[in-house]
C-alpha cells in the first residue's frame, strides 16, 4: 500500500531543487502501490478551492480507466522547473490555473489559434518528443455550455468584465460569429482588450444597462456576486432587457448567483457557471485518458457535492 499520491507529489514539487527526478519518480511509483496509471493534474497556487480533481477523478472512476489527476501546487518562480519534472515523471499534461495562464502560453511548443488569441492557456498537452501542445478552453468551453443550453452563438453579446476569463470567452464568441462588446469598472483594462481582439466593442460601464435592449446575450466575468465579494443591482439593470434576453454567469459559488436569481424571476434564460467549468475540462480528459466524458446531471450531481 503507499502512501497518498497527492501528498508526494506536493512533496515533490516543494523540493523539487533537492531532489533527483529519477528519484522523484521512483517516490510517486511506490505511492501508487508500484506501478504509475496515467497521470494529468492542475498546476496553480494556491490550489484549495480547485473543482477540477474531483472532476477528473470522478470521470475515472466511472470510465474505470487506470488513471489518476492530482493536485500540482507550484509557486510561480518554480512553474517553468515544475513543469519540465511534470514531463519527467509521465504526466500527459495539465491544466492550469491563477496565476500560471500566461507562463503556460509562454512554454508551450505548439499553440492552438484561440490560446493565440487569448495571450494564455490553461491545458497543457506533453508529446512523446518533449513537445508541449497548449490550448485555451475557458472560451470554448464556455460557447459549448451555452450550445448545450440552447443559445443561439452568433447574435449580439455583451461582456462584463475585462480580465482572462472576459477575454477567452469574447475571443471564442468573436470565432462563433458574434458581435461583442464588453464594459469593465475600469477603462484602461476595457481598451486593452478591445485594442487585442479586432473587433471588439466597448461600452461605459456606468451605463451598459442602457445597450440591453439591443443584446442577446449578457455575461457576467467579473467577481460581482461571487460568494464574499460585492454584488450589483442586476433587478434594475435587468428591466431594461428584452425578453428573449439569454444571461451567463461564469461565478458558480453560489450557483445562482443574485444576476440569474433576478433574470430567472424576469423569466429570461439563464446559464451558471459549472457547465463551462464541465466543458472545458472535457477537451483535457479526452487528450489525455482516451474518452470524451460525459456532462450530464450525474457529472452536475458529482461536483455539487464536492462544492458542498
Ligand atoms: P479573471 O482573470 O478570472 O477574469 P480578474 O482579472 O481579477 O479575474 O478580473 C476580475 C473582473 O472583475 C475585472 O473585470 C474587474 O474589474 P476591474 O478591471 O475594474 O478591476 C471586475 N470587478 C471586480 N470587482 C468589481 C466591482 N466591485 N465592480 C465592478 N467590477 C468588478
Amino acid at each position: 500500500m503507499g502512501s497518498d499520491p497527492d501528498a508526494v507529489i506536493a512533496d515533490i514539487l516543494a523540493q523539487m531543487d533537492r531532489e533527483r527526478p529519477d528519484s522523484a519518480r521512483l517516490r510517486l511509483t511506490e505511492s501508487f502501490g508500484g506501478t504509475l496509471p496515467r497521470l494529468a493534474g492542475v498546476v496553480g497556487w494556491p490550489l484549495d478551492h480547485s473543482l477540477s480533481p474531483a472532476l477528473h477523478n470522478g470521470w475515472l472512476r466511472r470510465y474505470h480507466i487506470s488513471g489518476r489527476y492530482l493536485k500540482l501546487p507550484l509557486s510561480p518562480e518554480n512553474f517553468k522547473a515544475g513543469i519540465k519534472l511534470l514531463q519527467h515523471l509521465g504526466f500527459r499534461g495539465v491544466n492550469v490555473t491563477i496565476p500560471h495562464k500566461e507562463d503556460a502560453f509562454q512554454i508551450a511548443t505548439r499553440l492552438t489559434e484561440i490560446a493565440r488569441r487569448c495571450g494564455s492557456a490553461n491545458t497543457l498537452v506533453f508529446g512523446d518528443d518533449g513537445e508541449i501542445f497548449g490550448d485555451s478552453t475557458d472560451g470554448t468551453g464556455f460557447c459549448e455550455n451555452l450550445r448545450a443550453h440552447g443559445v443561439a452563438l452568433h447574435g449580439r453579446a455583451l461582456i462584463l468584465g475585462a480580465g482572462g476569463a472576459a477575454r477567452a470567452i469574447c475571443a471564442a464568441l468573436m470565432e462563433k460569429g458574434s458581435d461583442v462588446s464588453i464594459a469593465n469598472r475600469s477603462v484602461t483594462r476595457a481598451k486593452a482588450l478591445s485594442a487585442q481582439l479586432h473587433g471588439l466593442r466597448h461600452v461605459s460601464w456606468d451605463d451598459w444597462p442602457s445597450h440591453l435592449g439591443a443584446v442577446d446575450l449578457l455575461v457576467n466575468t467579473t467577481s460581482l456576486g461571487m460568494q464574499g465579494a460585492a454584488d450589483y443591482d442586476w433587478e434594475s439593470a435587468l428591466s431594461k432587457a428584452r425578453d428573449d434576453l439569454s444571461v451567463a454567469d461564469i461565478v458558480y459559488v453560489p450557483l445562482e448567483t443574485s444576476l440569474l436569481r433576478q433574470a430567472r424571476r424576469r423569466g429570461l434564460r439563464t446559464v451558471d457557471g459549472l457547465g463551462m467549468l464541465i466543458e472545458q475540462a472535457r477537451v483535457g480528459f479526452r487528450t489525455w485518458f482516451g474518452k470524451d466524458p460525459q456532462a450530464d446531471d450525474a457529472t452536475r450531481r458529482a461536483l455539487l457535492g464536492a462544492l458542498g
